[in-house]
């Protein structure tokens, strides 16, 4: 899936460039190109039904190359420009998990929801904010975020150490997947639809019968769940609750 959609990409950038070169030759004319270009390929993408802000990417795409260029930047910036984005998104590439953040409403949803005492797992914590928030707002429970991107959990200790190190927030570097999920209580997740299906597994597999796994708004394919708390975001829609189904409730 991941692989067609980034040949569709190429298909797209390298389609826009010929059409475009069929009107503006890129040498003698480089801008005008870049903007023929910019403009076909948002059709192109249009078509093959690219939408969000994908879309715009696929137009901004050649211009931004050629202004790269003009600027005639030296080859360590790029390096450190790839750099910079895999330390802050890794997990856009590797697991199909973007870096956004979990809204004001949604963490005190949570916060109203969670049992008294409850231990916590965030995964993917980002930038620590649903830790250290639900730290803060319920102090008999205590919460464990885990990342693996260098720079949101460099962030998230910075925040940490800010809140004067809340002894019921934890925050650890490293992958989720390798983590015992056994001693928590409540796992939440807000990941993307890719993962849900493993987290599912991994929940039942691995958590004890009276577990509760949260999903900010991704839903796990075939399973429905056995509670909603609404959000009012545009992509914050609400919180899903999943029993455990060795559970009594
Ligand atoms: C959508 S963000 C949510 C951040 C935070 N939990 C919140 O709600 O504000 C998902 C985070 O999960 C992280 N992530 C994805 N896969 C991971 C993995 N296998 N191990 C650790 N972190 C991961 C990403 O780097 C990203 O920071």
């Amino acid at each position: 899936m991941r692989w067609r959609a980034i040949a569709r990409s190429l298909l797209i950038q390298l389609l826009a460039s010929v059409l475009a070169w069929t009107l503006a030759a890129p040498l003698a004319m480089p801008w005008r190109w870049a903007l023929l270009q910019a403009l076909m390929a948002g059709l192109l993408a249009r078509i093959a039904g690219v939408r969000g802000y994908v879309l715009g990417l696929h137009v901004l795409f050649m211009p931004l190359v050629l202004l790269a260029l003009q600027l005639q930047l030296p080859g360590w910036v790029y390096l450190l420009a790839l750099l910079l984005t895999f330390a802050l998104s890794r997990n856009a590439l590797t697991e199909q998990v973007p870096l956004y953040l979990s809204s004001q409403e949604s963490i005190a949803a949570l916060a109203g929801f969670l049992s008294p005492g409850a231990r916590v797992l965030d995964l993917g914590s980002g930038d620590g904010r649903v830790v250290l928030q639900l730290a803060a707002l319920r102090p008999d429970v205590s919460v464990c975020g885990i990342e693996n991107a260098l720079l949101p959990w460099l962030w998230s200790r910075w925040r940490y150490w800010r809140a004067g190190c809340p002894v019921n927030a934890r925050l650890q570097f490293g992958s989720f997947w390798q983590l015992d999920w056994q001693r928590f209580d409540v796992v939440h997740a807000f990941l993307s639809p890719v993962p849900m299906s493993r987290v599912w597994q991994r929940f039942r597999q691995d958590c004890h019968p009276e577990a509760i796994l949260i999903s900010n708004t991704f839903m796990i394919q075939g399973m429905v769940p056995q509670q909603r708390l609404p959000l009012s975001g545009p992509l914050q829609t609400e919180l899903l609750i999943w029993r455990h189904p060795h559970g009594t409730c």
